[in-house]
């Protein structure tokens, strides 16, 4: 009896697995254009834009570089929540509509994240792997270089 019960539990599993692949979030793909005015603005290095695009972009811009596995449902509705809540918080492609104020309090945001070892997200760095001590230093530099302008724009602003 409870043989059966898990034979039709295995199959109902099956089939919900396969139910689910019918749900295909949106993919979020931009291209080139989510990152464009940003850099432009925060002048990365081609360092930081490599560290960027391994670390950060996936969760925080319109474009998102995706795994094989995120074809796959569970992981791939999964994923899509991670990445809505990442770009709710920080999105680079509406860098441009964001106030001088926000570009400067985001950029902060994002030393002290870096800084405290909370971005990536765990769930991230599980397969992404972690920042090195020297991908840190690189973002946390290039990140206080690139708040400069904004407050000294915020500073004569003020005047
Ligand atoms: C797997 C998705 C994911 C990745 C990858 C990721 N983040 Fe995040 N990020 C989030 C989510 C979700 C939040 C909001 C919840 C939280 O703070 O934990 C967030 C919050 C933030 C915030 C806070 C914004 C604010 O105003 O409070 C900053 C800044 C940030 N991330 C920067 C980064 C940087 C820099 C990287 C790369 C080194 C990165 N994130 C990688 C998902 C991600």
């Amino acid at each position: 009896m409870i043989k059966k019960v898990l034979k039709i539990l295995g199959y109902l599993g099956i089939l919900a697995l396969i139910v689910i692949q019918f749900i295909r979030p949106e993919k979020n793909e931009a291209g080139y254009e989510a990152f464009k005015a940003f850099e432009a603005e925060t002048k990365p290095s081609s360092e930081v834009v490599g560290i960027l695009k391994a670390n950060c972009y996936d969760c925080h811009s319109n474009h998102t570089n995706y795994p094989w596995y995120a074809e796959v449902a569970p992981v791939s509705l999964w994923l899509e929540e991670h990445v809505d809540h990442g770009k709710d918080e920080l999105n680079v492609s509406e860098w441009a509509s964001y106030s001088v104020k926000k570009k400067d309090h985001k950029l902060e945001e994002l030393i002290e994240e870096v800084e405290e070892g909370h971005m990536p997200l765990d769930s991230y760095t599980w397969i992404h792997g972690t920042l090195s001590e020297d991908d840190k230093t690189t973002l946390i530099q290039w990140a206080t270089l690139a708040r400069l302008q904004y407050k000294t724009q915020l500073e004569v602003s003020a005047q």
